[in-house]
């Protein structure tokens, strides 16, 4: 039930909850909307409609069978967890001071492929048969996706502090989802 989170991000997390987030998904649920819109705008008739078989064309076509703890735990967490663990740096009494971000071009590759998982991760909470509803629901999934973007572009430049950003929004999307589907989910700060 709970969330382990390399330490580091503790310092940045109170001002991106602050700031950063709340601005951008506003406007992620506008554009949401606007989609929504867009697609209950669309003509109904055409080939498609009368001959196809249901399936093809409605949420059942999907295979959303992995309940959704399976997919936090086996789909979610651990793409999530690569990104983190490829961020900022930590300070044992241990190893001395460590910078955790990638030091060549092969793990930067590495963490991008993740970042690009953790966009379509988005898609698929959002998909129909997966997805809790239609309002929230949605602007949650597509900030994970927003957050993976960010770490993506941030990955191919090689930009460490954007990089670490991008995982602090990242996480700010995890905990507020929480927040708002199942409150019990507890979030904490760990070195893992
Ligand atoms: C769109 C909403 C949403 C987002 C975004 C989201 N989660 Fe979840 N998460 C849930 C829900 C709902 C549950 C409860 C699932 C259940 O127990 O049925 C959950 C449960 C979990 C659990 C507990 C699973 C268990 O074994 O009980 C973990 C771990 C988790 N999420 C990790 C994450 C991480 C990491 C992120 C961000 C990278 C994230 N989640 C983003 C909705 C979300």
């Amino acid at each position: 039930m709970y969330i382990s989170l390399p330490l580091q991000y503790f310092r940045s997390l109170a001002s991106t909850l602050a700031t950063a987030l709340p601005r951008s998904w506003r406007r992620a649920t506008v554009l949401v909307a606007m989609l929504l819109l867009a697609a209950c705008g669309e003509p109904s008739t055409g080939p498609t409609q009368s001959a196809a078989p249901a399936a093809e064309n409605t949420p059942t076509a999907f295979n959303t069978s992995l309940n959704m703890k399976d997919f936090m735990n086996l789909v979610l967490d651990p793409a999530a967890d690569v990104l983190w663990d490829s961020a900022g740096w930590v300070d044992s009494r241990e190893t001395g001071y460590e910078e955790l971000y990638p030091t060549t071009d092969e793990q930067w590759d590495y963490v991008r492929r993740h970042a690009a998982l953790l966009i379509e991760i988005g898609n698929m909470l959002a998909l129909p048969g997966r997805a809790v509803d239609n309002d929230a629901w949605l602007t949650y999934a597509n900030g994970l996706s927003q957050a993976g973007a960010l770490a993506m572009e941030a990955a191919a430049l090689q930009n460490k502090e954007d990089f670490f950003q991008a995982g602090a929004q990242l996480y700010s999307v995890c905990t507020a989802c929480h927040q708002a589907y199942n409150p019990e989910i507890t979030s904490k700060f760990a070195t893992n």
